[in-house]
């Protein structure tokens, strides 16, 4: 009987629990044994490794974070650490691997596959900033939850008539800020892609002031600067006080999204066709809501490219 395993890898993502559910029940049905690899790169180093049955994912698509866990080392980066994991693997007779994470675990399961491993990629991270798939696992979740909380900021600021900094997570991405500006009604984004203009987004605050505007919600991605150097910038120029909340790790926990839920069982559905199918070393994704998959190291290649009509209607609206 064939063996596959699944991990979980690099920051967690709501949804990655649902995906190995989907993941497992399904392998189980098509015929293989399916082995859990317990704290990303890490596990299959230290041969924590383990069988996985059905039962052992229940009760879990419910939950945010990754019962296999996740973790992240940086030795994967030696070859020596690739070699040692490979051959815990083969020493379990497990030739395929499912591995859910970001950009970062691609790049681990890239190196791995050299070993004679076949790595199948589910992308699974808040940051939406794998160029070869329209969404990853844990997006939706990670922004729905900032929108929750960007509407009770509203609340409190439309009643004291204030100014407001939300710090939104994304790494280098400003796709999650992007979505939240744009859904939360924000009056700024500031974006990884965009320049950052503090002269004029002081004077856009000072316009909306004079104009009657009651509150002010400006979305700062992670990877442009710290909430409070703007909120420094911004009190230096304007004079008033500001509210500066980081959202932080908020984001990245919670029940998934029916979204998230359903993409999670959807690439789950595709991984196991693949490795049925005998196809090696290659991604699931999403593109134009078809599941798609393609070569690992031609995934890994692109760049990460956010559609430029969003930007437009966050210019737009923003006004
Ligand atoms: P994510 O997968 O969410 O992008 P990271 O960038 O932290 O998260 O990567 C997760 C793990 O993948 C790292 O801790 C490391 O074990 C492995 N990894 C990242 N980059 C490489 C690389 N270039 N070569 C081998 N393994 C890598
Ligand atoms: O990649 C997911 C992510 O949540 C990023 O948005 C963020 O920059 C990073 O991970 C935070 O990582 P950690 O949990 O190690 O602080």
């Amino acid at each position: 009987m064939r063996k596959i395993g699944i991990m979980t890898s690099g920051g967690d993502a709501p949804g990655m629990n649902a995906c190995i559910r989907a993941a497992t029940r399904i392998a189980l049905q098509s015929g293989f044994e399916v082995y859990a690899i317990y704290d990303g790169y890490l596990g299959m180093v230290n041969n924590d490794i383990s069988p996985l049955a059905s039962l052992d994912v229940a009760g879990i698509i419910y939950r945010g974070g990754t019962i296999l866990r996740t973790a992240r080392l940086d030795e994967f980066k030696q070859e020596e650490y690739q070699i040692k994991a490979a051959n815990n693997l083969k020493e379990h007779g497990i030739d395929t691997v499912i591995v859910i994470g970001g950009d970062g675990s691609f790049k681990g399961a890239q190196a791995l596959s050299k070993h004679g491993i076949n790595c199948l990629g589910i992308p699974g991270t808040i940051d939406n900033d794998l160029a070869y798939t329209d969404y990853t696992l844990g997006f939706d979740t990670a922004v729905n939850t900032a929108l929750s909380a960007i509407n009770n900021i509203r609340d409190t600021m439309t009643s004291h008539g204030r100014i407001s900094i939300v710090e939104v997570m994304g790494r280098h991405c400003g796709e999650i800020a992007l979505a939240a500006a744009i859904a939360g009604g924000a009056e700024a984004a500031i974006l990884p892609e965009k320049e950052l203009d503090i002269d004029s987004l002081a004077d856009q605050l000072r316009y909306n002031t004079s104009h009657g505007r009651k509150s002010d919600i400006i979305i700062l991605s992670e990877g442009v600067c710290k909430g409070e150097y703007l909120d420094k910038e911004l009190r230096d120029r304007l004079g008033t006080d500001i509210k500066t909340t980081t959202l932080g790790h908020i984001q990245r926990g919670g029940t998934p999204t029916m979204m998230d839920r359903v993409l999670a069982a959807r690439f789950a559905y595709r991984a196991v066709q693949l490795a049925l199918e005998g196809k090696t070393n290659r991604v699931i994704g999403i593109r134009d809501n078809k599941i798609i998959d393609m070569n690992i190291d031609d995934a890994l290649a692109m760049k990460k490219e956010i559609p430029q009509e969003l930007y437009e209607i966050e210019e737009i609206l923003s006004r």
